[in-house]
């Protein structure tokens, strides 16, 4: 599918260039952590409200009334606003405060999202297509047993579908979901390619989009949408645009929850140690958005910023968090084979410079999973497997991946971890010299019958992975 790779060639073309920067990266996240403090009692002082997101230094800087009565942006957006509330940004930056306010209605509380699984349940599922060979046959050995995944994931451009109806527009959905049970989940990317403003992405197209997730839900499907994912890199036409973004978001969120009532937004930045990744469309001095990206006051967009505050829309306009989580290999160029080591997912999630351990940024597990509540799902994830390369063998790669990922150890540690996407796919590269990548698990059915071993009932002991947690479908 075009958007797929278009999605995924992003983050890898980028790969060369932010491995580089992660070898030089001489930052210090305890220094930028210390000034952060200062700006915060600073900015305290001129008149905001700081939400200090939890230890690791995070400062969130929205500021929230309530007003009661007021008008909405957009005619959607003023069907569900019974009262609105007035946000406003300010950030100082180099010594001056710069202020602007839109006027939003009332957020409906998320605490419990409408999509979550059962009490102590995980769901396990993968990136669909639309090819003739659905991922999904394999994974049920063709209905002859396997598992069958509740949960199947794809990537929607944000534009007019042309469809007479929503139950259409439904219809067209479900073509890519074959094999997913009628009480699943279905797990949709939508990227606003054409940008995020109200001119660009207009109500009509969101309400489109939201009309056919409410047909899916009167169905009996869950969905979960992933909105403009990996925003805060500069590669994308949403991305880098953290006041902009924050808008969209909440304009977003306010149609949709407004429409489909067993829909749920997943908040998904890129979640890696070599932020800011690249200089692309680094906002201008000055600006709004330099003062939400340039927490550490240095003027620069760098290390030791905070990769994720300036693009959180507020606690109640999301329901879970996720992020895009690869495992390429140890050290740059990566053109071989390896299986990450059984720290490697914990410094990932947790803000550690993978190479070293060293505390680099924020852990965003803690901050913006644990702390606020929010479930958080893989929502791209594999592990690099380059059949052209050496090193290890294809079985030891993704075994050592998904047992990393849904043991026990890493269960008890990562408690919100509720879901997982694999990227279900083989594809070439451009980005790795046009090479072929195989990320699937059930296009082998050496390594599929290992991973069937591995999470179903008895299970392996090697693997230490509790089978009861999955959720399956009937
Ligand atoms: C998906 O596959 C079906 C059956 O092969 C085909 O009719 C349909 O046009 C395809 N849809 C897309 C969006 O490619
Ligand atoms: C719907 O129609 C518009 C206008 O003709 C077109 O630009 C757009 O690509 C169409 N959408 C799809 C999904 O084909
Ligand atoms: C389980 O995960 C932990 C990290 O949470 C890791 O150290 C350990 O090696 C993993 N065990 C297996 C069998 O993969
Ligand atoms: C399965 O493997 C074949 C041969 O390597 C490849 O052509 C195909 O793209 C793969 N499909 C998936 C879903 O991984
Ligand atoms: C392996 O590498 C060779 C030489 O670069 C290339 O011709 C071939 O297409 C590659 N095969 C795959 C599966 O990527």
């Amino acid at each position: 599918m075009r958007d797929q790779r278009r999605d995924f060639e992003a983050p890898t073309s980028r790969s060369y260039k932010h491995l580089r920067e992660r070898e030089n990266s001489a930052l210090s996240y305890e220094g930028s952590r210390r000034k952060r403090r200062s700006h915060l009692r600073w900015a305290i002082g001129i008149t905001i409200v700081l939400i200090l997101a939890g230890g690791a230094g995070v400062g969130v800087y929205l500021f929230m009334t309530m007003r009661s009565g007021g008008t909405t942006s957009s005619g959607a957006v003023a069907a569900n606003a019974g009262a609105s509330m007035t946000v406003t940004k300010a950030r100082a930056a180099s010594g001056t405060s710069t202020t602007t306010t839109t006027t939003r209605p009332v957020p409906t509380p998320s605490t419990s999202p409408a999509v979550l699984p059962p009490t102590g349940k995980y769901w396990f599922g993968m990136t669909v297509t639309n090819s003739t060979e659905q991922p999904i046959q394999h994974w049920t050995l063709d209905g002859t047993g396997g598992v069958r995944p509740m949960l199947g994931h794809i990537f929607i451009l944000l534009q007019p579908y042309n469809f007479t109806t929503p139950a259409d527009l439904a219809d067209y959905f479900m073509r890519f979901f074959g094999g997913i049970p009628s009480n699943g989940v279905l797990f949709f990317t939508v990227e606003p390619m054409n940008g995020i403003s109200v001119d660009e992405a207009p109500d009509e197209r969101i309400q489109e989009l939201a009309d056919a997730w409410r047909e899916l839900n009167i169905r009996g499907y869950k969905v979960l949408v992933r909105l403009g994912h990996e925003m805060n890199g500069g590669w994308y036409p949403w991305g880098r645009l953290p006041s902009a973004f924050q808008d969209f978001w909440i304009r977003f969120a306010t149609i949709v929850r407004a429409t489909a009532p067993i829909t749920s937004l997943v908040w998904s930045p890129t979640i890696s140690d070599s932020y800011p990744y690249d200089q692309r469309k680094v906002p201008a001095a000055g600006s709004v958005d330099m003062a939400l990206l340039d927490t550490n006051l240095n003027g620069e967009l760098d290390g030791g910023d905070d990769p994720y505050a300036g693009y959180w829309p507020g606690d109640e306009w999301v329901d879970w968090v996720g992020g895009s989580i690869y495992y390429y290999g140890p050290s740059f160029p990566y053109n071989d084979n390896f299986v990450p080591d059984g720290m490697w997912l914990e410094r990932t999630l947790t803000g550690k410079v993978t190479f070293t351990g060293v505390q680099r940024g924020p852990s965003f597990y803690d901050v913006y999973s644990a702390q606020k509540r929010k479930p958080f799902i893989f929502a791209e994830t594999a592990v690099y497997h380059w059949p052209n390369g050496t090193g290890a063998t294809e079985l030891d790669q993704k075994q050592g991946f998904w047992r990393l990922a849904l043991n026990r150890t890493t269960m008890a540690r990562f408690p919100m971890i509720r879901g997982m996407a694999w990227f279900e796919l083989a594809k070439n590269e451009e980005a790795w010299q046009n090479q072929f990548i195989d990320f699937a698990i059930g296009n082998d059915s050496t390594i599929l019958n290992e991973f069937l071993n591995d999470v179903t009932p008895p299970g392996n002991a090697a693997a230490n992975i509790d089978t009861t947690m999955f959720q399956w479908g009937a």
